[in-house]
């Protein structure tokens, strides 16, 4: 028995870094995905093909002592197999960039989880979504479960600490051009990079936190209207928080000008330190901010809102 389970990735639109200290952030799903294949089969090993390496253990094994960034699978694969007299082949594909702030692991947890539910039981968005966190909690124990939520339900949403989540409504058909700085980040050492800051400099860093505040109920209001221009502005404004908490540099900062020349706005995506960009086009200055991006050899691509979220075939 052969089960299939796709997940779409994310970008943080707004809000990254300030939503550590209780501001709201803006998610969509992008039209990326993983793809995870489950099969039942004899034997009672648990192993796991992608294109980042292989996993094969035995099942019952300390997660904590499993060293591989394909452990999340083993967890749920495990979980799922008490009791069971069976062993689970799993395979991964993706054509999400990895460990770049586009929701790779997210995705990976909740096709993962998806897929290999499916195998036993029939499980609501709701359950896998929780199955998804707790796995994803293997890999980056304080996950807020923002990337999770929205690679699930797709779409845009709010989420900040104190409320959780709430889904935008609007369907705006802009696209993103993504621009990869190939810098692998540790989310983790940025954030902590962005608290020194915040503790060097507190009453700065609240002002900016009141002006992101006020800058994504703007935008939320935007959001209603449509306006992708009016958009484009506020992702310049938010860039300049983030170059102010010192979370950009020099590759970074290149890409977004470049970007700014001909997009609506131009600014990180995720923790930064590496990591990506992106720009706001739609169809009358897409290609022209790819054309220009790629000849100053950066690596890019163009992505738009994924509406379906989890998808289970
Ligand atoms: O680059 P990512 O996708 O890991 O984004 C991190 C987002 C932060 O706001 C910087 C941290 C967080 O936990 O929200």
């Amino acid at each position: 028995m052969k089960s299939k389970a796709s997940s779409p990735g994310k970008v943080i639109l707004f809000g990254e870094h300030f939503v550590v200290y209780g501001v709201k952030a803006i998610l969509c799903a992008i039209n990326k995905r993983i793809t995870v294949t489950a099969e039942k089969v004899d034997g009672n090993k648990i192993s796991i093909k992608s294109n980042i390496g292989n996993l094969e253990l035995e099942p019952n094994k300390l997660i904590s002592e499993i060293d591989s960034p394909l452990k999340p699978f083993y967890y749920l694969a495990d979980k799922m197999i008490k009791n069971q007299n069976t062993g689970i082949d799993i395979k991964v594909e993706s054509d999400i960039p990895l460990g770049v702030g586009l929701g790779s692991s997210s995705a990976c947890c909740v096709a993962g989880a998806a897929a290999i539910s499916k195998l036993f039981r029939d499980t609501t968005k709701k359950e896998i979504l929780e199955m998804a966190i707790e796995a994803e909690r293997t890999i980056f124990e304080n996950t807020s479960g923002a990337d999770c939520t929205v690679c699930t339900y797709g779409g845009i949403m709010a989420y900040d600490k104190k409320n959780g989540f709430t889904k935008i409504e609007s369907e705006p058909n802009f696209h993103l051009v993504i621009a990869n700085s190939n810098i692998e980040h540790s989310t983790k050492s940025i954030v902590a990079g962005v608290k020194q800051f915040k503790e060097k400099n507190e009453d700065e860093f609240s002002r900016l936190c009141d002006n992101e505040a006020k800058l994504i109920e703007d935008v939320l209001k935007i959001l209603k209207t449509n306006s992708v221009g009016e958009l484009g502005k506020k992702i310049t404004e938010n860039q300049k928080y983030l170059e102010t908490i010192g979370v950009s540099n020099d590759k970074l900062r290149d890409m977004i000008q470049i970007g700014q020349k001909t997009s609506f706005g131009a600014k990180i995506t995720g923790a930064g330190g590496g990591g990506c960009i992106f720009a706001l086009t739609d169809t009358s200055n897409l290609n022209q901010t790819i054309n220009e991006l790629q000849s100053k050899n950066y690596d890019c691509f163009s992505v738009k809102i994924d509406f379906k979220g989890l998808d289970t075939f």
